[in-house]
């Protein structure tokens, strides 16, 4: 089961970080011809690096645009931020204070995450507008997640897991040394749809992440009236 388990890890973890890589390059070289900042927008570069910082630390666009989708998508997230701070003692020896000083309001934010979740999910489900365009994989995605922050807080409250074994299993993943992992179901559910979660991100919506710092309507400076903008593959037509 370790040799198992390690392999799919291996196996996600490269098609994570490489399908990753492949599609920011793609967004980093999609021309983006047009000046269409949404207005009001910042004049200046410095101004738009703050808009970007509000827009993925406050959400501030979709707090403008529907408070609900706001409140439990802010709800998630931050939980999962805090969730993913706190799990970081399982790949780091020592743990680096700031990992110690969040595993306390690691196991609020597991909560958090699971409520935000249930809640942009009730939406989908019971929001008749939002119903009809939802797709199979809107709803198999929070299935996902759900499954997740369920499986975990499971393990937190009631079937125990070693989690001295799962940290040795994780560190000697990354030196390459497979060592034995727990075989408790509640664990090795946690552990696959983790690595489902891995392997589904490079293709799947979730790729909004790193997408938010390539979006033309947020990452542009309104300046169109002092320079004039031209797509770099324009670039040669335009001389
Ligand atoms: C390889 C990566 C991961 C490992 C080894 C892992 C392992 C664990 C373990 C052992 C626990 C139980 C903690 C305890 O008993 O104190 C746990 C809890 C939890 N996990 Fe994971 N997990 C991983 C990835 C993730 C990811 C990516 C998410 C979210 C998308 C997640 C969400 C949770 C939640 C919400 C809890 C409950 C709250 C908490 O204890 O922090 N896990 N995880």
């Amino acid at each position: 089961m370790s040799v198992l388990y390690a392999l799919l890890f291996y196996v996600a973890t490269v098609l994570f970080v490489v399908g990753l890589a492949v599609k920011i390059r793609q967004y980093a070289k999609t021309p983006a011809p047009l000046k269409i900042p949404t207005t009001p927008a910042p004049v200046t570069q410095s101004g738009v690096v703050l808009r970007m910082a509000r827009e993925v630390v406050l959400f501030e666009s979709l707090f403008k645009s529907n408070k609900w989708i706001w409140l439990f998508g802010y709800l998630f997230h931050v939980g999962l931020a805090l969730v993913i701070l706190r799990h970081f003692r399982y790949f780091q020896d020592p743990v680096w204070d700031v990992i110690v000083i969040a595993q306390p309001f690691g196991i609020y934010a597991g909560l958090a995450m699971l409520a935000g979740l249930l809640g942009l999910w009730a939406r989908r489900l019971f929001v008749e507008r939002i119903r009809y365009i939802s797709v199979p994989s809107d709803h198999l995605i929070l299935a996902l997640l759900v499954l997740i922050a369920i499986s975990g807080l499971n393990m937190k409250f009631l079937d125990h897991t070693d989690i001295v074994m799962v940290k040795q299993f994780m560190l000697g993943l990354m030196v390459f040394d497979i060592r034995e992992l727990p075989t408790d179901f509640p664990l090795l559910l946690h552990l696959a749809l983790v690595a489902v979660l891995m392997i589904i991100f490079p293709i799947s919506k979730l790729l909004h992440a790193p997408g938010v710092f390539f979006s033309p309507t947020r990452n542009q400076v309104d300046n169109p009236r002092e320079q004039r903008h031209v797509a770099p593959w324009a670039r040669e037509l335009d001389k």
